[in-house]
Formats: structure tokens, C-alpha cells, sequence
């Protein structure tokens, strides 16, 4: 069998990567930061073992590239992103490219070569954690990055593109990036699942349908601060106030969807004193939805609904979109590769409700996804885990459909 395969040296590279945090007591990896440069480093040398030729491109993603018997063919990607969200779990990202590697380095080690390139891509950020934009590194390969993205300010106030500088990167030359169409035979990419239907299922792998369409919002309440102890209730611009009746009225909203979601994931107050009505909020809001008309009317009653809750309050309002993508369906031709890669009939689809990088790549090629189970489907979660069996069995399922372009 493969040793490079094996669970236990997937899970070993994969602590090995965990271990690379700005957080003391947990993981988390962000766009270019020293740790990104860090897994950077450590992917490249995997990739390098492996056979591979590495760079890293001008927007931050490693590249490793297997050489095939004709290097003029479109190339098979493989890979995932390298970021993490806050306190993130280390199988999220990082098994999709310890994964491919492992992969190339069993091909590698029998001298074998395929009739395309094979690329590997560790992509710099995914999850959007420092800059609130998602898909960077995706969106930069694709030829497909938002230059306006570049003057979003991360928590210290510094903005992206002079975040490239200091990280050795040029702004000015992200399109460098971008792969010219027809430069890839498909997109193919291992994740877990960050849900639970495989483990409801028992099942370690299933062929992924399509990825939810996603809308990010930042909302801006604009209230009035004053002193807690003098103003009277009916006196107030409360804008916290306002911000927890348009939270609630959103989980409501969304509730009414059957397979829609809609989140607050961060919620910040000025100027947070115990004794002054907040001002100023700001919060942000996650809408995933599998149909993107759908997710186009959920997005605009959370619109409407913000503008009735504020008005009367007095408390202005303002929102920003920070991120949309429509849903992604899955080719058809890899879904069946996969399918009989997995070997089960009738075969397992399930629809992705997490975002993943295929979404940014649709418009360079095909894309397909395997899921491995993780256990609980917790994800983004320090407790992620997947064990050395579905690790192995996911990579084993990935080499044979890698195989099938022999
Ligand atoms: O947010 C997501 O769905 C993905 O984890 N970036
Ligand atoms: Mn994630
Ligand atoms: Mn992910």
C-alpha cells in the first residue's frame, strides 16, 4: 500500500501544519501573516518531495507542480486553502492539500507520470478571517480577483494592499496570478464535510453535488452615545438595541427557509463602556442558500427588515457587501469519476452548505469535490476531527480518481 497514504502520515502533516498559529492555545492561520508564510514554507517542501516544481504566486498561494508526459496539456489542480478561521479546527483546508500531495508522492515514488501536469495549490485564504473578503487566493488564480478588495483595513487598520508589501507581495502585479483559460483539465478538491449526513449515513466519503450560493454582509448602526444613568428609554438611539431586534428578526427570516441559513457571526459596539448607550454597532451577516434567486429574496427582506427596525429608532443604518458568490454545481463528468472512485452504488451526493474554493475557480474550469467524514460534523471548531481511516480512505478515493486521467 502507499505509505504516503496512510492516515497516520496524512494526520502527521497535518498537526505539523496546526502547529503554525498566531493563537497561543488554538489555530489560527490568517492571509498574509508570518504563519502563512510559515505553512507556506512547510507545504513547499512536501511539495518538493514529492517531485514537484513550487512557487508562490503573486497573490500568496504555493503552487507545486507534477510534471506529466505532456507539458503542454491542461494541467489536473488539485488542492485547498491553508487559512483558518478563528480558533479553527486543523482539518479544514490543510487535508485537501496534504492530501494531493500525498497523492502526487505515491505517484512520484512508483516513477509514474500522467499524460497531464498535475498542480497542487495551497490557497492563502479562503476563509476571509483578516480582511472580511473571501476566496482570495482562489479569486487570484482564477484571474478573478476584486482589486477593491485591496483598501479593506484588517482589526488594526491595515489595509490590504500595503499588507501585500509587507508580506513581499505587489499589489500592483496580482494579476500575474491568474492561469489563462483552458489551463485546466478540472479543479478537484478533498474536504471534510463540516456536517454531519456521511456520519449519519456511516459512510467515510460521498461525491459533492454542488456548493451553496453566499452573500456576506457588513451592517453599520449608527445610534446615538449617551449617558446610561440620564437618558430616558424613550430618549434613546440605542444602536446595540437596535442591532439585537435586527439579529433576532434575521434568525427569524432565515428560519423560515427550509435549507437557507443566515448568520452573525461578529458583532462589535462603540464604545463598549458600561455606562454609555452604545452609539455605534456593527455586525456582520453570512447568508448561504442552495438557489441563488432564493438567496437573492432572503438577502433582500434581511434589507428591509434592518431599514423598518432601525428607522423608528432613530438609528442609522448602513450595509456593505463583502462577499458574494452563486451557487456552484459540480461537473457532472468528475462527480461520476468520483463516484466510481468510491466504488458505492447508488452513489452518495450531498450539497455543500460551507463555501469552498472550487466557487472562485468555476470560471477556469470543472470542479468536483470529495467529503470525508469528520466526526459530529463540527467544523470551525478547535474539536474538527477526522480519523486515520476516513483520512486514508478520502486519499485513496482521491488517488484513483487522479488515476483515471492516466
Ligand atoms: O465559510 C465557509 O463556508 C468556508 O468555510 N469558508
Ligand atoms: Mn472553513
Ligand atoms: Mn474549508
Amino acid at each position: 500500500m502507499a505509505e504516503e497514504l496512510s492516515g497516520a502520515a496524512i494526520r502527521q502533516r497535518i498537526d505539523a501544519l496546526a502547529a503554525i498559529s498566531a493563537q497561543a492555545d488554538g489555530l489560527t492561520r490568517v492571509y498574509l501573516s508570518p504563519e502563512h508564510r510559515h505553512a507556506n514554507a512547510l507545504v513547499s517542501g512536501w511539495m518538493r518531495e514529492a517531485g514537484m516544481s513550487v512557487r508562490v504566486d503573486a497573490v500568496g498561494n504555493v503552487a507545486g507542480r507534477y510534471a506529466g508526459h505532456d507539458a503542454a496539456a491542461p494541467a489536473l489542480l488539485l488542492g485547498s486553502h491553508l487559512d483558518s478561521v478563528a480558533d479553527a479546527g486543523r482539518w479544514d483546508g490543510p487535508l485537501g492539500v496534504v492530501s494531493a500531495i500525498a497523492c502526487v508522492a505515491s505517484l512520484h515514488a512508483a516513477g509514474r507520470r500522467l499524460p497531464c501536469p498535475v498542480e497542487v495549490v495551497g490557497f492563502a485564504d479562503e476563509e476571509g478571517t483578516r480582511f472580511g473578503a473571501t476566496m482570495l487566493g482562489s479569486r487570484g488564480l482564477a484571474g478573478t480577483f476584486d482589486r477593491a478588495a485591496l483598501a479593506i483595513r484588517d482589526a488594526q487598520g491595515i489595509a490590504m494592499a500595503q499588507a501585500m508589501r509587507d508580506w513581499g507581495l505587489d499589489p500592483d502585479r496580482i494579476d500575474d496570478a491568474a492561469r489563462p483559460p483552458g489551463s485546466h483539465a478540472g479543479y478537484l478538491e478533498l474536504h471534510i464535510e463540516q456536517g454531519p449526513v456521511l456520519e449519519q449515513l456511516g459512510l467515510a466519503t460521498g461525491c459533492v453535488s454542488a456548493i451553496a450560493g453566499a452573500t456576506r454582509l457588513r451592517v453599520t448602526l449608527a445610534g446615538e452615545a449617551g449617558h446610561a444613568g440620564t437618558v430616558p428609554m424613550r430618549l434613546r438611539h440605542d444602536a446595540l438595541a437596535a442591532a439585537a431586534a435586527c439579529i433576532l428578526a434575521i434568525e427569524g427570516r432565515a428560519g423560515e427557509e427550509t435549507d437557507a441559513v443566515a448568520t452573525v457571526g461578529r458583532l462589535d459596539v462603540s464604545p463598549g463602556a458600561v455606562n454609555v448607550i452604545p452609539g455605534g454597532v456593527a455586525f456582520t451577516v453570512d447568508i448561504r442558500a442552495p438557489r441563488d434567486a432564493q438567496r437573492h429574496r432572503l438577502v433582500t427582506d434581511i434589507r428591509r427588515g434592518i431599514a423598518t427596525l432601525c428607522g423608528p429608532r432613530g438609528v442609522g443604518h448602513e450595509i456593505a457587501v463583502t462577499h458574494e458568490l452563486d451557487a456552484t454545481p459540480c461537473a457532472p463528468w468528475l462527480m461520476a469519476r468520483i463516484d466510481d472512485a468510491i466504488g458505492r452504488r447508488p452513489a452518495t451526493r450531498l450539497a455543500s452548505g460551507a463555501g469552498h474554493d472550487g466557487m472562485a475557480l468555476r470560471g477556469l474550469c470543472d470542479i468536483g469535490m470529495i467529503f470525508v467524514r469528520c466526526a459530529g460534523g463540527i467544523s470551525h471548531n478547535p474539536a474538527e476531527s477526522v480519523t486515520d481511516a476516513d483520512a486514508e480512505a478520502g486519499a485513496r478515493v482521491l488517488m484513483r480518481v487522479i488515476e483515471s486521467f492516466a
